[in-house]
Order: C-alpha cells, then structure tokens, then sequence
C-alpha cells in the first residue's frame, strides 16, 4: 500500500471517528488525511469527503501493517468489542511501530488508573502501557462519558415518564463526541506534546441523573422522574429489556462508578484544547428531542 499519509483515523466508520476526521479536514487537505475502516464497504460516504481509506481489522497484523504504512500520526480510537480491546490495540501499537508511525494519540477513559468503574478500563489501562513500552511517541486522550450516552434515551424515557439508573448523586461531566473529536485533532495537527502526554477530558458542566430527569421534564413538557436502583438491581432491569449480560453488567458497573465520582473531573483541559467551551449538556439534551 504505497503512498505518505500525515493523519490516519482509525474507527473512522464509527461515531467518534467520523467526527475526529471531519474536525480534521476542517484544518488540513484532504489529501493528508486518512480514514481506517475494517469494513470495506464502509469506505464509500469517506471516500465522498476525499480521504484516502484503507481497510484493516484490528484482528489482523497483516493488514494493519499495510494500512499503517507511510503514515505520520495516527489516532488509535478504542475498539467497541469490549473484552477483545487489549490485544487488537496491541495489533495496532506493534503495527505502528512496524511502520514507523511518528506519533500516535490513543482515546482512553477518564481518569484510566484508579477509576472506581471495574469493567471498562482494565483494557484502556493495558492500552496505555502497551503504548508507554512500544517505544512509540504517544499521548492519551482519556475521554470522560458522551453526553449522548443519555440522550440517546430519552424517547424511552419520556415513554415511560420515567429514566431509571445507579449513579446516585454522581455527577458526570460529559461532553459530546464532537467535542472530544475536535481535541484529538487538535492534539494530532498541533505541536506535538512529549511523549507520554495525559489528557484527562471532560466537559465544562456536569449534571447528576436526577438533574438530567428534571431537565428533561422541562424541556419537554412532560414529567420525568428519576429511579435510583442498587447496581444489581439496575442490571437486572437491563437485561429484562433485552440487553445481553455482559452488556447490562458493564453499564451498571459504570454507573456505579460514576456514583463514587468516577465520571465526574473539573479539568478543564478539553475546552482549553479546543479553544471553546465544551457544549452544554442541557443544549445536547433539547437537540435531542
Ligand atoms: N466515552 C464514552 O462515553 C464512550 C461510549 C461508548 C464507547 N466508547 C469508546 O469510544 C470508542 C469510539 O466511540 P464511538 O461512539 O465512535 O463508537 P462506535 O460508533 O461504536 O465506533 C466504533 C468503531 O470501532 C470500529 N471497530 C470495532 N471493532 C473493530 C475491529 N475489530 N477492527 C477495526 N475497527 C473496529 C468500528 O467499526 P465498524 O463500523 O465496522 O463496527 C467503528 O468504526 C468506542 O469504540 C469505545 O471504545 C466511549
């Protein structure tokens, strides 16, 4: 696969990357920019916005040392196949070094080391290492909670005039996937930060879940309370609704993190990196209805 690339996204057929390469050619040509995708067919709606897409699994070294080759600096967004994550990020971390990649920002978790959350970052956290032992020049980008991780909700929510969850008071300081696309460009295309760089991300504003619920009352008209139920309880009620073990597991384990502050920062380092303030999650909250 021939051919020097400044910027490769990987995941670039998902949310965060899709986002991460528009931020991205909002600063630079599109002919310095690469997109990662493992299907091939999803390179069609990149290849319209004049990125180069190369095509790799996570699973497979081979490819990833093709798709890598030429290529200046990479940013490596985690992996959705949670419990598979640690060694497809190793695939791209041996890879990368194969190829000489100069620079490579990796998208972690909040506060990665020492979270209360149990599930989530263990494969972030051997991520890190992995990368801190590759000999690689690299930094973190420890992304706290997308906003939409709640409002992706709330037409459920207003079904049943009620949002359900463990987090207690917990507050989360989340921001929205664009906000966290346009720091990863930001660190990529600016001065690169010495090797080992950790930014811890998270928005400007936090809310807890009771908050969200009366926000979301208000805004819509409609009466939401908010339920808050043990961790066990919370899974369970999860899994009633269909979603698989491990799945409800992890999202329990999460809010049960965020309940012991897990999801919450008052770094401000995201919106300096942008140059703006995050967005409100009140303004997430009313695009979404
Ligand atoms: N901070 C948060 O609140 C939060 C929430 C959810 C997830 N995350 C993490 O942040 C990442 C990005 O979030 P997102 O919303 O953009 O997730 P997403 O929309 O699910 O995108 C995940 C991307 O990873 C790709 N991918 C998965 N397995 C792969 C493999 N084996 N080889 C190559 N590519 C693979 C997917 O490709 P396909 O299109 O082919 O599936 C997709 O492009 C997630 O993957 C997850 O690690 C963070």
């Amino acid at each position: 696969m021939a051919g020097t690339l400044k910027y490769m996204v990987t995941g670039a057929s998902g949310q965060l990357g899709a986002l991460a390469v528009d931020e991205l050619l909002a600063k630079v040509p599109a002919a310095e920019v690469g997109a990662l995708v493992r299907r091939a067919e999803a390179a069609a709606p990149l290849e319209a916005k004049g990125v180069t897409v190369r095509v790799a699994s996570y699973d497979d070294p081979a490819a990833l040392n093709a798709a890598l080759e030429g290529v200046e600096r990479l940013l490596l967004v985690s992996s959705s196949e949670v419990g598979k994550r640690a060694a497809q990020h190793a695939n791209v971390i041996d890879a990368a070094r194969a190829a000489g990649v100069g620079f490579v920002a990796y998208t972690s978790i909040l506060g990665a080391e020492g979270s209360p959350l149990t599930v989530l970052p263990g494969e972030h956290v051997a991520t890190e290492r992995a990368l801190a032992a590759s000999g690689l020049a690299y930094a973190v980008l420890r992304n706290g909670w997308y906003t939409e991780n709640y409002t992706m909700g709330v037409a459920t929510s207003l079904e049943h005039g009620g949002m359900i969850g463990a987090a207690g008071e917990g507050r989360i300081a989340s921001a929205t996937r664009a906000d966290y696309a346009a720091a990863a460009a930001a660190v990529l295309t600016g001065e690169l930060p010495p090797s080992g760089t950790i930014y811890e991300l998270a928005g400007d504003d936090a809310f807890t879940l009771t908050d969200f619920a009366a926000a979301l009352s208000e805004l819509s008209g409609k009466t939401v309370g908010y339920t808050n139920l043990p961790p066990e309880d919370y899974a369970a009620a999860l899994e009633g609704a269909g979603l698989p073990e491990p799945v409800a597991a992890m999202l329990a384990d999460s809010e049960k993190g965020a309940a012991q502050g897990g999801l919450y920062s008052d770094d401000k380092t995201l919106s300096r990196l942008i140059g703006r303030p995050t967005t409100p999650w009140r303004e997430t909250l009313k695009a979404a209805l």
